[in-house]
């Protein structure tokens, strides 16, 4: 059986996968990454035919007609839609081996910290049924810190805080072990319904999660800034019924965003109570590093560093980091081999 892995192995480019709860991403060892699209899914209603996967079922979300069922299988960090969730994980490895079913890799997936061991299974059984030889399993905010380039095996300590669509992991790690993580139920997700939620109510208007998403990235911020930008939003008026188009501008926004920025320095205020005296002399001089898509939010950074009053830097393509730490991994397996499971 050896030899036949071996032969097996000569034969198979290798996977690490971040499957987020907004993105996956897919890194091919030798290749790079080949895969970055929205987690999301669309089949015919009731069964799992599938209709789309990635940006093109991103697009259906909330406008499709009703025998068209567009899904995010993954919620708030958590598997919510197994069956889904696996379709969806074995396409993209699928696509990723360019349909091949002679190749058997080995793959690595990152999943959040706080994974209850079901999900692990679910995780490790739908990698398994896409044609993988071996999954592996990899914790989020471990993956995050070795992408983004964190001293991660020396004793010293590292703060990293992973903002992604529905959590935020907090994660203090030592001697490539996670000494201490805490995941909140918040992140871009949150910051968009926080958007739709403040239209409404100041507006009047009601708008969809990707129209809120849209403006998000486009005048999305965490301070207040020199310079107000704004922008048209269409919705529908709550009240009569009919399409309208108003303005808004970043201090609305940066108003909306102001409770889901809160719940992310108290997600890190936890782990900084928590830090060992020991260690917490290195996050000091060694700062915070933040990844993840709600990394990029304008002034997330200083807004942290103001409130913990710990430097804070934000990882060099922060919506990368983990799939780049995961496929570090890959590349020198043997070295990482205790931090995977
Ligand atoms: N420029 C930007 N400003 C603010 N938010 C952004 C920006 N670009 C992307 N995002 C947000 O980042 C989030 C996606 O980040 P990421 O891909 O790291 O999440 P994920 O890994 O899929 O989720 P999780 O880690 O929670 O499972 C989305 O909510 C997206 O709207
Ligand atoms: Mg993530």
């Amino acid at each position: 059986m050896g030899f036949l892995k071996n032969i097996m192995g000569m034969f198979s480019s290798d996977l690490a996968i971040d499957l987020g709860t907004a993105n996956t991403v897919v890194y091919v060892k030798g290749k790079g990454i080949v895969i970055n699209e929205p987690s999301v899914i669309a089949v015919e209603t009731g069964s799992t035919r599938l209709k789309a996967v990635g940006s093109d079922a991103k697009k259906m979300l909330g406008r499709v007609p009703h025998n068209i069922q567009a899904i995010r299988p993954l919620k708030d960090g958590k598997i919510s839609d197994v069956d889904m969730a696996e379709e969806m994980l074995k396409y993209f490895i699928r696509k990723a081996h360019n349909r091949s079913m002679l190749i058997h890799p080995r793959v690595i997936i990152s999943v959040p910290s706080q994974i209850t061991k079901a999900d692990r299974d679910i995780v490790k059984r739908a990698g398994r049924t896409a044609g993988a030889r071996d999954v592996q399993l990899v914790d989020e905010p471990l993956a995050a810190a070795i992408g983004a380039g964190l001293p991660i095996n020396d004793a010293g300590g590292n703060l990293i805080v992973d903002i992604g669509g529905g959590t935020t992991e907090v994660g203090l790690i030592s001697l490539s072990n996670i000494v201490y993580s805490f995941s909140a139920s918040v992140g871009g997700d949150k910051m968009n319904e926080s958007i739709v939620d403040y239209i409404r109510k100041t507006k009047n208007i009601e708008i969809g999660e990707n129209s809120a998403e849209q403006i998000k990235i486009e005048l999305g911020t965490a301070v207040k800034t020199d310079i107000i930008k704004e922008t048209q939003i269409r919705g529908q008026h709550i009240i009569r019924h009919i399409p309208q188009t108003v303005t808004i501008n970043s201090d609305e926004i940066k108003e909306a965003l102001e409770g889901t920025v809160q719940e992310i320095v108290n997600a890190i205020m936890k782990v900084l109570d928590k830090t060992p005296p020991a260690l917490a002399g290195d996050i000091m001089e060694r700062g915070i590093v933040i990844t993840g898509g709600g990394a990029l939010l304008n002034g997330l950074d200083k807004v942290i560093r103001n409130k913990t009053e710990v430097p804070v830097s934000v990882a060099d393509n922060p919506l990368l980091s983990v799939v780049m730490g995961a496929g570090k991994m890959l590349d020198d397996i043997h070295f990482f081999k205790n931090v995977i499971t």
